[in-house]
């Protein structure tokens, strides 16, 4: 009887066991790694050098996203904007703020603010900001209430699905050209219908094949 198993079959037992354990880890550490906020992108908010809110400039002193991203609707990039765009106030609106003496040091020493990136697709996928503002699609339907936020947080998962989806319908996405950067208008409410919308010289249809974004 003591024959039928060879020796080391008694260390099958641990080594199953040890194998097991490792799995359930490595099962752990995949989905918190794939299904944590910063896989998904959603809710990613990095610390930034300085505590700029976008509440306070473009929600209460109502600046529009365009004073400071000023490329977005001619060009793929929406620029962030230079120090100077900030000492054209800050030189004279709080100029001993703590909170902005890394602007002042900045200014200068004439070196660049180090911004940290918030929303960032890879380089195999290729997206335009000026195609989408020209249609009529808001900063809202792809970075929400960026003007309520005291820290800019990503909103949406910004993955191919959620591309594809909007591209597929677009419709309730769109809105009057002058209302791309009114964040809190709602087209919904305003029974806004793009075929009507005697300014739209022509209706948009988003492609969907894959030379689309992928080029
Ligand atoms: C006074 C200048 C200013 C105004 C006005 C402004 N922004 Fe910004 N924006 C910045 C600066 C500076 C940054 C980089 C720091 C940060 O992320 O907070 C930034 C970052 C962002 C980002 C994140 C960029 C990234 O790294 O992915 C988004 C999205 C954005 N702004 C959208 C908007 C929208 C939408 C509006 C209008 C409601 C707006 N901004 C108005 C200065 C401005
Ligand atoms: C159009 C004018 C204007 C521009 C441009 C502007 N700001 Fe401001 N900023 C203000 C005002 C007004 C306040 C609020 C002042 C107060 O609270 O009394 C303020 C407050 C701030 C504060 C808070 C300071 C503190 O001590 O509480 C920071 C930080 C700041 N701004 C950063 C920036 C940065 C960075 C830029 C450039 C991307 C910028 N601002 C561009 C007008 C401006
Ligand atoms: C259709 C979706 C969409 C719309 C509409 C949109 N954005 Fe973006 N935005 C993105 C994506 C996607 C990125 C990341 C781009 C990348 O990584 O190349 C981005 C990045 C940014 C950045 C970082 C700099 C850059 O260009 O990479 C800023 C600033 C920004 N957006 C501001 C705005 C503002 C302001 C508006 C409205 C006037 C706006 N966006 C409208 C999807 C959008
Ligand atoms: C909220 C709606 C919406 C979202 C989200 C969206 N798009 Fe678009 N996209 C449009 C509209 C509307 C057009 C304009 C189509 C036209 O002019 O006929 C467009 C056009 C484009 C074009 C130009 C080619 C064409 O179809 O005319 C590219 C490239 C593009 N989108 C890439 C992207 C990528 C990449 C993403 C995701 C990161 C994305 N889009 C997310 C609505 C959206
Ligand atoms: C509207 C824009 C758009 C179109 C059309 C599109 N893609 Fe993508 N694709 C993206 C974006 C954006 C990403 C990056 C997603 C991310 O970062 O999670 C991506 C990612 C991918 C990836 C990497 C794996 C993944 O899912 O993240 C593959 C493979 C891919 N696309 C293949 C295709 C194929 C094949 C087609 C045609 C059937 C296609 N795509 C059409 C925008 C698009």
């Amino acid at each position: 009887m003591s024959n039928i198993f060879p020796k080391w079959a008694n260390k099958v037992p641990i080594l199953l066991g040890i194998c097991i354990s490792v799995g359930v880890v490595l099962c752990i550490a995949f989905i918190w790694y794939y299904f944590s906020p910063k896989y998904t992108d959603v809710g990613y908010a990095p610390v930034q050098p300085v505590p700029f809110s976008h509440k306070l400039h473009a929600g209460d002193l109502g600046m529009d996203c365009r004073y400071c991203h000023n490329t977005v609707e001619n060009a793929a990039q929406a620029s962030i904007p230079p120090t100077e765009t900030c000492m054209t106030c800050h030189s004279y609106v709080l100029p001993e703020s703590a909170k902005l003496s890394p602007v002042r040091e900045s200014f200068a020493k004439d070196t660049p603010i180090e911004w940290v990136r918030v929303h960032m697709l890879p380089d195999y996928a290729y997206f335009d900001h000026s195609i989408h503002v020209s249609a009529g699609v808001s900063c809202v339907s792809c970075h929400g209430r960026v003007d309520q936020m005291e820290v800019v947080t990503q909103n949406q998962p910004l993955s191919m699905g959620w591309c594809l989806e909007c591209h597929r319908n677009p419709g309730p996405n769109l809105r009057p050209l002058d209302k791309v950067t009114d964040l809190g208008w709602d087209p919904k409410k305003a029974g806004y219908d793009p075929a009507k919308d005697p300014h739209r010289l022509r209706q948009v249809n988003p492609k969907v094949d894959c030379s689309t974004c992928h080029r």
